[in-house]
């Protein structure tokens, strides 16, 4: 598996990363769910992301891999729900730092990102503070941002943040113009989440879910299911934004092995053919004025 720089950081992380959204609830059993992880590991992986607002995904991750801790790059998300303590405040920054070392039972954190405050909250500096005060305590390596538009602006001008996650896709290109190369520029390390869009390829109806409604609006608009024949629509996808020059990782969320096991296949391939890269930007960029990155 190819490893790659996470900006300055240190840290080097699998160009195919495990999210681990979709281990929320029961409809993944714990069995499943305990299997899935090992796999990733197993697999090469060494990104694993996930989140306070992932249901049962980060006391899984305790539960079925505390043993294996040594072997993964770990990354979390803070700044809510935690109990007695008001939300994006410095005190919910530092419970949200213990609580998620508690739940997934480990000493240290690799990778902690603030989940999307707005612009307000982050120019109020007290959460960034919180974050970095945690860093520098040794509860976690990498203080980060997690979002996309003015927020991540914001972000990639304060050097107190090593990373950023956020929306890369063939649906979600905005940051491929500006942000990846300000980001290479600073030396802050860049996770692209929802790097498959959701996968709407595969829904004949509008799904009801926020982004991924956005997102099979915008794969009606582009017109690309006429342009990809269906089997090749999850592979165009990945090796589009996989080997995006300033992508350290891409973390597909998925609940099945299977499809963890195609995805590094398909990772395999490397980059696209430069022109049809090249066409998939062109046939965003008609439309993007209008089109902001989904948080
Ligand atoms: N920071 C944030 O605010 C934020 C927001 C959203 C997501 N994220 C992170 O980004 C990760 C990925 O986001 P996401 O899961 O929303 O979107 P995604 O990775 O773009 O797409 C995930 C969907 O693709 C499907 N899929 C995966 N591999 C497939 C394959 N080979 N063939 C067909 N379908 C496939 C999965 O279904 P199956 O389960 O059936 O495989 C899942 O429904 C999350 O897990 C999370 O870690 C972060």
């Amino acid at each position: 598996m190819e490893l790659r720089d996470i900006g300055c950081t240190g840290l080097r992380v699998s160009a195919l990363g495990f999210g681990a959204m979709h281990i929320n609830d029961e409809r993944v059993g714990e069995d499943e769910a305990g299997r899935l992880l090992n796999a990733v590991l197993d697999l090469g992986i060494n990104l694993i992301d996930t989140a306070r607002s992932y249901g049962l995904s980060e006391e899984r991750i305790g539960r079925h891999l505390a043993h294996r801790r040594g072997d993964f790059v770990l990354s979390t998300k803070v700044g809510y729900g935690v109990d007695g303590v008001p939300d994006w405040t410095y005190d919910c920054i530092v419970g949200g730092v213990e609580r998620a070392l508690r739940l997934m039972r480990t000493d240290w954190l690799d990778i902690v990102h603030l989940h999307s405050c707005p612009l307000q909250t982050l120019q109020a500096d007290e959460v960034i503070r919180a974050l970095d005060d945690c860093r520098r305590a040794g509860k976690l390596r990498v203080a980060a941002y997690s979002g996309d538009n003015a927020e991540l602006a914001a972000a990639l001008d304060d050097s107190r943040f090593g990373a950023v996650q956020t929306s890369i896709s063939v649906c979600d290109q905005i940051n491929l113009s500006e942000n990846l190369p300000r980001a290479a520029e600073r030396g802050m390390g860049v996770i692209a989440k929802r790097p498959l869009a959701g996968a709407v390829w595969r829904h004949a109806q509008r799904p009801d879910d926020f982004a991924e409604g956005q997102y099979w609006d915008r794969w009606q608009a582009m017109g690309l299911d006429a342009q990809i024949a269906p089997e090749a629509r999850t592979e165009i996808a990945l090796r589009f934004v996989a080997h995006l020059p300033g992508v350290a990782s891409s973390i597909v969320g998925t609940s099945k092995l299977a499809n963890l096991q195609q995805n590094l296949a398909l990772l395999a391939k490397g980059p696209l053919p430069a022109a049809q890269q090249a066409a998939l930007r062109q046939v965003f960029a008609d439309k993007q004025a209008a089109w902001a990155g989904l948080i």
